[in-house]
């Protein structure tokens, strides 16, 4: 009988103890969002630090078998332990990235150019069925302010935040800089902002050592910085602090790492800056440590 049984049950209801609040949430801009929304960003970005290290190497899409990437499977599996969170297309998702690394994925969506033609003349590649599929934590999208197909790119990030948002996925728009056009403060401004009212859940642009605290201040979600060109690893750290230092909430970094002289070690280095706020000359004497050490395995082994 249920009566019976419910008696014997001692339950503990606590009715004068108020609920436990779950609403509060630690990233930017990020409060009112959905449950699956806030899950995946958690993915994304560390709940201890707030903060990110996301590996891109998406840049075949638009660059075939660029310098670093030419075999994914040797130069960027070994890396997954080090670093956050993978930044790809679902081509070399499938094709290299083993299943069972646990990392959560950003996926390259929006493509249809490639550097032998305009640049910004994209389109969504990947159906939001596949982003599920894949277990996409985000997808990501160029988005071309100033660019001659601006206004498709920014049809591309709204037609995915749409659906992204359907479905529990969050986006991230990158800002695509232009051959032309100047990195700078008033550029990067607009461009984060005009992203993040959108609808992005975080954005990805590039530090300027001028003025980057207000672009930061200006963008209403989380920015992380894109590496760029390789430089020397210490002025890439160098970046790295100043960039979370004056607000970013971490890096989607690609050839600094992966064209690194040792790219474990500048994962590791950068990993430090990023959650610990390591200062760079600490970070790079971290550096040069962990790839004298790796330098003394090979010759051993
Ligand atoms: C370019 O193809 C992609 O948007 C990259 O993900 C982005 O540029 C970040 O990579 P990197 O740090 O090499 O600039």
């Amino acid at each position: 009988m249920p009566g019976e049984s419910e008696a014997k049950e001692k339950k503990n209801f606590q009715p004068g103890v108020p609920q436990v609040k779950t609403d509060a949430f630690f990233l930017r801009g990020s409060g009112g969002l959905d449950w699956g929304m806030k899950s995946r960003l958690a993915r994304i970005f560390s709940p201890k630090s707030g903060r990110t290290v996301m590996l891109a190497f998406d840049h075949g899409y638009l660059y075939g078998p660029t310098t670093g990437l030419e075999r994914m499977d040797l130069s960027i599996v070994p890396l997954i332990p080090y670093i956050d969170v993978l930044m790809c297309t679902r081509g070399a998702l499938r094709s290299v990235i083993p299943a069972d690394t646990r990392k959560p994925v950003v996926l390259r969506v929006s493509a249809g150019a490639t550097i032998l033609k305009e640049m910004s003349h994209e389109c969504v590649a990947v159906d939001i069925d596949d982003a599920v599929r894949l277990d996409a934590a985000a997808m990501a999208a160029q988005v071309y302010i100033g660019g001659e197909y601006e206004h498709d790119t920014i049809r591309n990030l709204s037609e995915l935040i749409n659906a992204g948002n359907r479905c529990g996925i969050a986006t991230l728009g990158v800002t695509a800089v232009g051959r032309e056009m100047a990195r700078d403060a008033r550029y990067l401004g607009l461009a984060t902002r005009v992203i993040a009212e959108l609808g992005a859940h975080f954005v990805k642009t590039y530090y300027c050592p001028e003025g980057f605290e207000d672009v930061v201040a200006g963008c209403p979600v989380p920015i992380v910085i894109a590496g760029g060109k390789k430089m020397p690893e210490i002025d890439c750290l160098t970046m790295c602090y100043n960039a979370v230092d004056q607000g970013a909430r971490g890096v989607d970094m690609g050839r600094n790492i992966f064209c690194a002289d040792a790219p474990i070690a500048m994962a590791r280095a950068v990993a430090a800056v990023v959650h610990e706020n390591l200062k760079p000359d600490k970070a790079f004497k971290m550096y040069e440590e962990l790839k004298g050490e790796m330098k003394g395995r090979k010759k051993k082994g």
